[in-house]
């Protein structure tokens, strides 16, 4: 799959967002080592804080469905019906997928006519992981 119709998945998915309180709608397109691609939307809540990113909702699907290595992720998001040139993940996104990815995952932001890639070790520099509390 290339960048491109990875993106467009989480367009896709992003069709599903909940977010009567923000108005700012994101989809995510996460590839697993199995190849198989788990994708997300963001859930508000009235109450705010319960409220779950779609990457967060993208990983807590393939983790819960037995996949825990990704190769990729496409991220897409902003407000009502209009794409953010770039809609990058929040920190406590950035933490989770660190959970379960190397640095090297490649992160695919933007929109189909303009698409950035990165990776998680570029956008989450210094990380404090499982590492931190081995032996
Ligand atoms: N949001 C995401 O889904 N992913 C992010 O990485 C940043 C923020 C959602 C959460 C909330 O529903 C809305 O965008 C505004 O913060």
């Amino acid at each position: 799959m290339t960048d491109k119709e990875l993106l467009l998945k989480a367009i896709e998915a992003r069709a599903f967002a909940y977010a009567p309180y923000s108005n700012h709608k994101v989809g995510a397109a996460l590839v697993g080592k199995s190849g198989k691609i788990y994708t997300g939307c963001n859930v508000e809540n009235a109450a705010y804080t319960p409220t779950n990113c779609a990457e967060r909702t993208a990983i807590f699907k393939a983790v819960s469905k037995g996949e825990r290595e990704f190769t990729a992720i496409a991220i897409v998001g902003g407000l009502g019906d209009n794409l953010s040139e770039l809609c990058a993940p929040c920190g406590v996104c950035r933490q989770v997928l660190s959970e379960f990815c190397d640095g090297d995952l490649r992160i695919i932001l933007g929109t189909p006519e303009k698409i950035t890639v990165t990776t998680l070790s570029n956008i989450l520099p210094y990380s404090f992981g499982k590492s931190d509390l081995a032996k």
